[in-house]
């Protein structure tokens, strides 16, 4: 059956359909209770915002603006605190302020944050020693030790979580309009750790040329330049856990549709992406734009049809295809995905992940990826878009803006001996702030040799 076969959508219309990845909770009564009380709970975010994303989506899907979107794999409500929330920020703004100046073009600043708590599982137990417990799902649904008190899904964590999303997103509002953001002072947003001197040299020179240019047009203008302090952030996280969706999806009269008020943005990941299936039902009653994570796995026809059912009336900005192949497999598949989704007529906004298609286990069973690997698939991306006539209108990154050592490579050389040093992650390795920061300049590098 396809999806559109049912038009009248609700937001409890995916409960029929069969739901990949979701946790299973012991008391019923508990659960809709806490499903209830999420739904009287104020929106995280509002219509309106959502609408001026799309707007900047339509943008970069045009090759008039890029989408930088980027965070940690999986926040957890630990990292609900100050300071992780401000290094995050502030290597999102470092990169952004380095591909703004490269590609001359508009960036759009979407964080994976404020909501990215339940992680898809490739097992439903993990078994160690002969004890078998529920595999961990994130922070939204049990906990990473392993006891069985711990791996139970709790209905309060939904509460938790939300709570946890409300006031990570109230502290980056805050930043952001305080000033924190003012593309006038970037010193703000130093890291402090960058070691790498000829990487620190010529973020400063960038730094410096932008603040230059700032000052030049103010001086010549008498004005101060639009929205050069105030930079706009928006949120983003996998729209995994329906129930938790749900809950924050609201009819709004004025704009006569539903919305996620959860994000400003959702996607689909890998795993969820079955056209008969709840995830993409849920997200086709949506009206924010969506993200849907494209693999090697996918067909022409499932992604044509995904494309259909998620944008119908071939709106701008709605669809964001987020392709990650890894470096071995993108040249087989990204100039078919191209083609195929040419071949619907339809316009979408393409972006490249590089991390998850690059995940490989070092000898010593670490989940890793290697820094030049990720930069490779970046460099196939462009390279394939730009010969097909299509535009690669952004990246999808995993990345912390503290000091772990979890991806190898990078200007400091990172090995796999160091990855026992600094790696905190509970899930997928991240890129540090260093690393971070030296993917944006090879990017910035290649967009202004294509140009
Ligand atoms: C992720 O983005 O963390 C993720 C699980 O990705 P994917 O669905 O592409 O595997
Ligand atoms: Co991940």
């Amino acid at each position: 059956m396809r999806s559109t076969d049912n038009n009248a959508w609700q937001p409890t219309s995916w409960q029929v359909r069969k739901a990949q990845q979701q946790p299973v909770y012991d008391d019923a009564a508990q659960l809709e209770r806490a499903v209830a009380d999420l739904a009287r709970l104020p929106p995280i975010v509002v219509s309106w915002e959502i609408e001026k994303l799309r707007s900047h989506l339509a943008a970069a899907q045009r090759g008039e603006a890029f989408l930088l979107q980027g965070g940690d794999c999986a926040e957890t409500f630990a990292d609900c605190e100050s300071d992780h929330l401000a290094k995050q920020l502030k290597v999102l703004l470092q990169m952004s302020l380095v591909l703004l100046q490269a590609m001359k073009r508009p960036v759009i600043r979407v964080g994976r944050f404020a909501g990215q708590y339940a992680k898809p599982r490739s097992a439903d137990t993990e078994t160690r020693n002969g004890v078998s417990l529920p595999a961990y799902r994130g922070d939204l649904v049990n906990r990473p030790e392993f006891s069985a008190e711990a791996r139970r899904a709790d209905p309060q964590l939904l509460l938790r979580g939300y709570e946890r999303a409300a006031l990570t997103l109230n502290f980056i509002r805050a930043l952001v309009d305080g000033g924190f953001a003012d593309l006038h002072h970037p010193e703000y947003w130093d890291l402090g750790f960058m070691r790498d001197a000829p990487l620190r040299e010529a973020y400063e020179r960038i730094v410096h040329s932008i603040g230059d240019a700032l000052d030049f047009f103010e001086s010549l203008t008498g004005q101060r330049v639009g929205d050069a302090n105030h930079v706009e952030f928006f949120a983003s996280h996998e729209g995994l856990h329906l129930l938790y969706e749900q809950a924050q999806t609201r009819y709004i009269a004025r704009q006569e549709r539903w919305y996620n008020l959860s994000t400003h943005m959702p996607w689909i990941g890998m795993r969820t992406a079955q056209l008969d299936g709840a995830h993409v039902e849920y997200f086709r009653g949506i009206a924010n734009p969506v993200g849907v994570k494209i693999s090697a796995g996918m067909s022409d026809e499932w992604l044509q049809e995904l494309v259909a059912v998620l944008n119908p009336n071939n709106q701008p900005g709605r669809l964001t295809l987020i392709h990650r192949f890894g470096v071995k497999e993108i040249e087989q598949h990204l100039p078919r995905v191209i083609e195929a989704v040419r071949r619907t007529g339809q316009t979408v906004l393409w972006t490249c992940d590089p991390m998850h298609g690059n995940t490989e286990t070092t000898s010593a069973g670490v989940k890793t990826r290697r820094f030049e690997n990720i930069m490779r698939e970046l460099d196939l991306s462009f390279r394939i878009h730009r010969e097909l006539g299509s535009i690669l209108g952004g990246v999808h990154i995993e990345l912390t803006g503290e000091d772990v050592t979890e991806c190898t490579g990078g200007a400091r050389g990172l090995t796999d001996a160091d990855l026992q040093r600094a790696y905190k992650s509970q899930v997928d390795p991240r890129l540090n702030c260093e690393q971070a920061l030296e993917l944006a300049m090879l990017i910035a590098e290649r967009s202004k040799q294509s140009t």
